[in-house]
């Protein structure tokens, strides 16, 4: 049999993950793991760049983001769930790409640009939080990745991850796998107040741990066609975020569209499009809570499977270490 192809994503533990994580990566990782060998890196090193002032935070996070994981589907059979701060060899892997990449380059990087700007770092911009593309590269690499599923907002650090991997080819051996990033379907969900990006730090998320009262409220403060003052104005469908997410949520395709037609020519109002959307939603999420509520039982089993995940995620990263050092006369011979 040929062997799988792999894996490898993962999510800082900033916070509980939520509905865009779910359209973005989440249900494309529930399907890949059954055709390749997947791992999913929780972040913790990175999150740190960004949080470094509250290291209090990453414990609990942890466990929130595996129990997500698990709730929406993902198997520990199938996928080896890990903690990057446990793997000491990607920091190492990192130091050695810093070579690879020019400080112009990692300026340049948009998904550094949006957050340096998000974060308003301007000119105290830390080292670390600049060069964590890199990290990112040694993350992917390490594992020898073929296949990145990620949110679009991502795409330009599998970019960088490409250059480095080829750079590194080139001067050393060819060593390294060039991944490939995969984008979810439905790439980004707006907030629910209309941003662009739902996101735990504009607050404007549905996470999947959010039980139905509080999806209902915020269903119901959810941004629509601000151009549209009555019931009885056409109203706009293209960018509205209550029916993006009846798109992306709600399988009664007829009520979608039945909902749509009349929403252009005035005959509903927004109290019923998201009265249903509330439902679609609750429909939705409720087998994701009772997956949960298992977990919130047993506590021991998420350290188990962090356990063992990182345990199987450890013996690849030394193994690609060990070719690394090889590759760049680095592997010194009375070390046996
Ligand atoms: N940077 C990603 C995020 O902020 C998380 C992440 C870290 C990641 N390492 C990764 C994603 C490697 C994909 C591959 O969400």
């Amino acid at each position: 049999m040929n062997q799988k192809k792999r894996i490898l994503t993962g999510d800082r533990p900033t916070g509980r993950l939520h509905l865009g994580h779910y359209v973005g990566s989440l249900v494309n990782r529930v399907k890949l793991q059954e055709e390749y060998e997947t791992f999913i890196l929780i972040a913790d090193v990175q999150a740190l760049t960004d949080h470094f002032e509250h290291p209090e935070i990453l414990q609990q996070n942890i466990r929130e983001v595996t129990k997500d994981y698990l709730a929406v589907g993902i198997d520990p059979g199938k996928s080896t769930i890990f903690i990057q701060s446990l793997i000491p060899e990607i920091a190492e892997l990192a130091v050695y790409y810093l070579n690879l990449v020019t400080v112009a380059r990692l300026q340049r990087n948009p998904t550094v640009k949006d957050e340096m700007q998000q974060k308003g770092f301007e000119q105290n911009l830390p080292a670390g939080f600049l060069v964590y593309p890199v990290h990112q590269a040694a993350d992917i690499t390490i594992f020898n990745a073929d296949l990145v599923p990620v949110g679009k907002d991502q795409l330009p650090m599998i970019e960088q991850t490409v250059e480095i991997v080829r750079r590194f080819n080139t001067f050393y051996a060819p060593v390294l796998v060039e991944p490939q990033a995969k984008v979810g379907e439905f790439a980004r969900l707006p907030g629910i107040d209309g941003q662009a990006k739902m996101s735990k730090s504009l607050g404007n998320a549905i996470y999947l741990a959010d039980d139905a009262k509080a999806v209902e409220a915020k269903v119901m403060r959810m941004y629509t066609d601000p151009t549209r003052l009555r019931a009885t104005d056409p109203g706009h469908i293209e960018g509205n975020p209550v029916f993006v997410y009846h798109d992306a949520f709600n399988p009664d395709k007829e009520e979608v569209a039945d909902l749509k037609e009349r929403y252009v020519q005035g005959k509903v109002g927004d109290v019923e499009v998201k009265k249903k959307l509330t439902r679609a939603l609750n429909a939705f999420l409720d087998p994701i809570r009772e997956q949960r509520a298992k977990y919130d039982q047993d506590e021991k089993a998420i350290d188990e499977i962090l356990k063992e995940g990182t345990r199987r995620a450890r013996a690849v990263a030394q193994e690609t270490m060990g070719q690394v050092r090889r590759a760049m006369k680095i592997d010194y011979p009375f070390q046996g």
